[in-house]
């Protein structure tokens, strides 16, 4: 292969690619030169203190936040302003967010054929018979006529991952799926997240969960103030951390 076709290649392989970004909430400087590449099939842990821009970093990627400065490119397009394009690239992306955002007035079926129904346009029947197959995935096809109210907090968010995979996104970002929930249902939720990382999904997980990092990443990465400090496999992260700011960060969270 000669250059080009190589470089070629190598692109299709990249779900993601952030290069210099920087965002600011007014004077406040929240993420600072991010420089992240993501191939298709990775599996990314982001973990660090509170308020050092995880979850904004990840809210990016589907235009949840705008950034002021850099480029970020999801499956090959360029994020720009356009509707059009910011539109192209949620198709891409599914995302689980701590506290699951169900709709509480729709039943577990509706609230996750809602979206193929009204923005693919399938036939009800067949975004129902495809809902009950990404149901009976997660375990939960019994509880499909319930309404979310009437679920504990691990089967809702069972339910969220459900209704993300229903549009058969090329790349899921988790922000904090556990952190809201009882001890007995992390790990229910947990068995899905590695199920879905084992069949090749591409995923960016923010999670302090470090059993799940040690399991299924490929790497860990560890923000501070708005910046990655250090990434590296997860072996070698817990292992052999580099920086200070990780060593006590990795102390503080395996202290207990
Ligand atoms: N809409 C906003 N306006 C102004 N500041 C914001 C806004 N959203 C977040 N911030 C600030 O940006 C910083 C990063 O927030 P972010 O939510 O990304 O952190 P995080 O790492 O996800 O924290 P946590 O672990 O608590 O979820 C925080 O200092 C937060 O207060
Ligand atoms: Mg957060």
């Amino acid at each position: 292969m000669n250059e080009q076709a190589t470089t070629a290649a190598s692109n299709t392989s990249r779900m993601i690619e952030m290069r210099g970004l920087n965002k600011w909430y007014g004077d406040f400087h929240v993420l600072r030169d991010i420089y992240l590449e993501v191939e298709r099939g990775e599996r990314i842990v982001i973990c660090g203190p509170s308020g050092s821009g995880k979850s904004t970093l990840i809210r990016c990627i589907n235009h949840l936040e705008e950034f002021q400065k850099g480029d970020l490119t999801v499956g090959r397009l360029p994020m720009t302003r356009d509707i059009k394009r910011i539109e192209q690239i949620r198709r891409q992306v599914g995302m689980v967010f701590q506290h699951f955002n169900l709709f509480p007035h729709l039943t577990v079926l509706e609230n996750c054929c809602i979206s193929p129904i009204w923005v693919q346009k399938k036939p009800r029947q067949e975004a129902e018979a495809q809902a009950m197959q990404y149901l009976e995935r997660v375990q939960i096809a019994e509880q499909a006529l319930k309404y979310p109210g009437q679920l504990s907090g691990g089967q809702q968010q069972r339910v969220a991952i459900a209704r993300s995979l229903c549009m058969h996104p090329d790349v899921m970002l988790f922000d904090e799926p556990t952190s809201a929930l009882d001890p007995e249902m992390i790990k229910e939720v947990l068995d899905v997240m590695v199920e879905l990382a084992h069949e090749g999904m591409t995923m960016l997980c923010v999670t302090h969960e470090m059993g799940f990092a040690k399991t299924v990443a490929d790497r860990v990465i560890f923000m501070d103030q708005g910046q990655i400090i250090e990434e590296n496999a997860p072996d070698r992260f817990f292992s052999d951390p580099q920086s200070e700011r990780t060593q006590l960060f990795l102390s503080q969270i395996l202290g207990h």
